[in-house]
């Protein structure tokens, strides 16, 4: 809904600046009845056998993107039951096919390079806020090589350096935020969270200049980057609004906060004291010879720090969420702190935090309940056949995934609704042990078959995975140590889902009430 809202609030504010209502009320109305009756006539008497059916909608253009916006996945179950798991619908424009289930992952996941391509589904969204040369805004082949020298920058030996300094972030935050003063309060986690998930992966994953700079002068630019994700730049990234003005200034301020700090570094003003992504990706050459630019360099960091964000914040508020209406869970995962750590909770380090398989279970079922990504797209090259079925996608056709769904199914999952992270013991090592493999930046499941991917699959699968797990269980281990922590008086269940982001996040303020525990000392 914030979508279409959004777009009809903008879109007419653009028009009326340009002066463009020119056409009368009436004539306007008579068009708006003409379009409908035509759209309706077309759907009913031209049903092509051979291409998935297209879910019935009214109005021609906006299809179903109001449906589909306010709640994606009760339109995609919807439609899963009145047409199968393949149809087709109209998002602003777009005709989207969506294929479902474990077979519908694989399809659009693992499709030809040559046949679906995330570019052109992404690039208008993404390289006004990444910056040009990166990601969608180059060849794929240079993309796998990005995702490459990004994954040298994500090794057991940076993890083990980025515990500490995660969970000192934590014990910061949890020191000078009014929101966790004294014994026990409440926090809205809808605003807390965001700030403590970008201070700990600045802090780590960027590097300390970046995690300073967050703090003084470029605090406000983040959020103004941020403000190109939201829906409506979806399909009009370029109107002249004033958000995507702001935009297009904090994206030029970031990559100069990026390139000086390279600069210094290179200089010999900054040693290489530390590690972090960005020592890590200066100085990298594709295999052609060219090298990593500085500029590119920093846009592939802003990538990084945007598609950590949003996703990793998230996924932490939905835990503390469930964790909050669940204490039993909570005082399970405390449990597990004293059995590994000992009664006096000695210090997190990498190699505890794989031993805590209560804490990676959470993470997972939270991730099966609440995938950050809702959606994924691909557009289609050229016609292309959907196995055991007549049907053959046209090229001027976008498909979409949407795994959520089968990790909701009760054909793969008993109980699908229920938070039960113990679901998942004895299957810790279920992707371990699945089919992969190397599209140019390591060994990485195919995901074939499988109902649960919350990381996507195929060569575009997250390289990001590892290090979201370390934060977020060093980060949910920080608060259960920490504090005990329920919903507020009166309210059974988690808050419900807000799609007016480009995430699935909690409806704000996404309240929690916690009270110290008695000796805690981080
Ligand atoms: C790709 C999910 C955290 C960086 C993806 C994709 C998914 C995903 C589903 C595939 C998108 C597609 O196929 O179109 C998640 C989730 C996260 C998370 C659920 C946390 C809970 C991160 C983090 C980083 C990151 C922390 C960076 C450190 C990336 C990158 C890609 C990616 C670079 C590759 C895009 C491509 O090849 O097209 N992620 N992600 N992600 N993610 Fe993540």
């Amino acid at each position: 809904m914030g979508l279409l809202t959004g777009l009809l609030d903008q879109a007419s504010v653009y028009l009326e600046g340009q002066n463009l209502w020119v056409v009368g009320p009436a004539a306007f109305g008579a068009l708006i009845v003409l379009s409908v009756v035509i759209n309706v006539l077309n759907q009913l008497l031209f049903k092509d056998p051979n291409q998935p059916p297209v879910v019935f909608h009214w109005f021609p253009f906006l299809g179903s993107t109001v449906v589909y916006g306010m709640e994606p996945y009760k339109f995609f179950n919807k439609c899963q039951e009145q047409y199968g798991d393949v149809f087709t619908f109209v998002l602003l424009g777009r005709k989207m096919t969506v294929t479902l289930g474990p077979k519908g992952n694989e399809f659009v996941f693992n499709g030809k390079h040559a046949d679906l391509c995330a570019e052109e589904a992404y690039t208008h969204l993404t390289t006004p806020v990444f910056g040009t040369g990166v990601v969608y805004d180059c060849p794929n082949h240079m993309l796998m090589e990005q995702k490459k020298f990004m994954k040298f920058g994500l090794t057991t030996e940076t993890f083990k350096a980025y515990v500490p300094l995660i969970k000192d972030e934590i014990v910061k935050y949890f020191e000078t935020s009014p929101f966790f003063d004294g014994q026990s309060g409440k926090v809205p986690l809808s605003t807390a969270i965001p700030q403590l998930t970008l201070f700990t992966a600045s802090r780590s994953l960027q590097g300390r200049e970046v995690r300073e700079a967050l703090t003084t002068t470029h605090a406000d630019l983040f959020h103004d980057l941020d403000m190109g994700f939201t829906p409506v730049n979806f399909m009009f990234p370029w109107l002249p609004l004033p958000h995507n003005a702001k935009r297009d200034k904090a994206q030029r301020a970031m990559a100069k906060l990026y390139l000086d700090i390279i600069a210094r570094r290179k200089s010999g003003e900054e040693s290489k004291k530390e590690i972090d992504m960005i020592w890590n990706l200066m100085n990298r050459s594709y295999k052609s010879g060219e090298s990593l630019s500085d500029l590119h360099v920093a846009h592939c960091m802003i990538a990084l720090l945007m598609a950590g964000q949003h996703t990793s914040m998230a996924t932490t508020t939905w835990t503390l969420l469930h964790l909050a209406a669940k204490p039993e869970i909570q005082k399970a995962l405390y449990d597990e702190q004293v059995k590994v750590f000992g009664k006096d909770l000695a210090p997190l380090t990498y190699e505890k935090l794989s031993e805590l398989q209560m804490v990676n279970n959470t993470i997972k079922e939270i991730l099966r309940i609440h995938p950050p990504l809702h959606s994924i797209m691909r557009k289609v090259k050229s016609p292309l056949h959907v196995p055991d079925t007549n049907y053959i996608i046209p090229a001027t056709h976008f498909v979409m995934a949407a795994p959520g769904v089968s990790a909701m199914d009760e054909k793969y999952f008993k109980n699908a609704k229920e938070f039960d992270p113990f679901r998942w013991v004895g299957h810790e090592a279920d992707e371990d042990n699945a089919e992969k493999f190397d599209f140019g930046f390591g060994l990485v499941s195919k995901g074939t078959a499988s109902p649960y991917l919350p990381f996507g699959a195929g060569r575009h699968r997250c390289i990001g995975e590892q290090f979201a797990n370390v934060q977020l269980g060093t980060i949910i281990s920080t608060f259960v140590r920490e504090f005990e922590f329920s919903l507020p008086p009166g309210q059974k269940d988690v808050p419900l889902v807000d799609y007016n982001s480009m995430v699935a996040l909690a409806t704000a303020p996404a309240m929690i009430h916690w009270k110290r525990r008695a000796g805690s000392n981080h």
